[in-house]
């Protein structure tokens, strides 16, 4: 349950966080997916929850639990995850998109289990691209503070600072997916944060890097870092 009077500095302020995968249906047996274990928006939403926020956590299929004082709500595909988001937006003052939304879907959903044709050895799949949510929260009226993710295997200050602007994001937390032992499925994190300087300028651009550390610390300071830019 909410503690009715929470102290800390989020105290009365509505965080929204999207985490773990989100699933795309081929057939009714099969799906797209990636390889996102949910943790660091689950750590997130613990940080906030004890800084004294309200905590809506709208989670892909992911097998960690619940954790306390937080209301939880399960998707499955980014389209549900769109429409999860869309219901709490009326009262969100902060909202962190740590999920790794499948960009595509199937255009069509075939309703019985696909079989292999005999003598073929390809098969195609036509894909079209999902909502980026994100970027539909940003595009408000009156946008909440909103907090987004990249993971990156390459190039990541030049594709944190494009998605920064690009999806109006006001801090980007960038991770290095290439480094063994951090990332994603491990309990461990590292990042660097962007964000427009003082002067709203595209071109001036603050960072701070986070060390690697327990993904619940790091959830932690990256709060400590967002809230007076909040
Ligand atoms: N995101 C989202 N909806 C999508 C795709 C991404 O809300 N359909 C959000 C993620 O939750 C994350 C941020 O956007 O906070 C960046 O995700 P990323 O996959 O790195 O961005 P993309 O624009 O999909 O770019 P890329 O081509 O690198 O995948
Ligand atoms: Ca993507």
């Amino acid at each position: 349950a909410h503690a009715p009077t929470a102290a800390g500095p989020l105290a009365g302020c509505h965080v929204v966080i999207t985490a773990g995968p989100t699933r795309e249906a081929i057939d009714p047996v099969r799906y797209l997916s990636n390889h996102s274990s949910g943790k660091m928006g689950f750590a997130l939403a613990e940080a906030a929850r004890d800084q004294g926020a309200r905590v809506t956590l709208i989670s892909g299929p992911v097998t960690l639990a619940t954790p306390a004082g937080i209301h939880r709500v399960n998707v499955i595909s980014a389209m549900e995850m769109l429409e999860a988001v869309n219901a709490t937006l009326a009262d969100c003052d902060i909202f962190i998109g740590c999920a790794a939304v499948a960009d595509y879907r199937l255009e069509e959903v075939a309703e019985h289990k696909l079989k292999k044709v005999p003598g073929s050895t390809a098969l195609t799949l036509n894909l079209i691209e999902n909502p980026d949510i994100i970027a539909a929260v940003t595009h408000r009226e009156q946008p909440p503070f909103t907090v987004g993710f990249a993971a990156e295997t390459r190039e990541l200050a030049r594709h944190a600072h494009d998605k920064l602007v690009r999806k109006r994001l006001d801090l980007i937390v960038a991770n290095d997916v290439a480094t063994p032992g951090l990332g994603f499925g491990a309990d461990d994190n590292a990042a660097v944060l962007y964000h427009l300087a003082a002067s709203g300028s595209e071109a001036a651009v603050t960072s701070h890097t986070l060390s690697p550390r327990a993904k619940r610390a790091l959830a932690q300071a990256l709060l400590d870092y967002m809230l007076p830019l909040y």
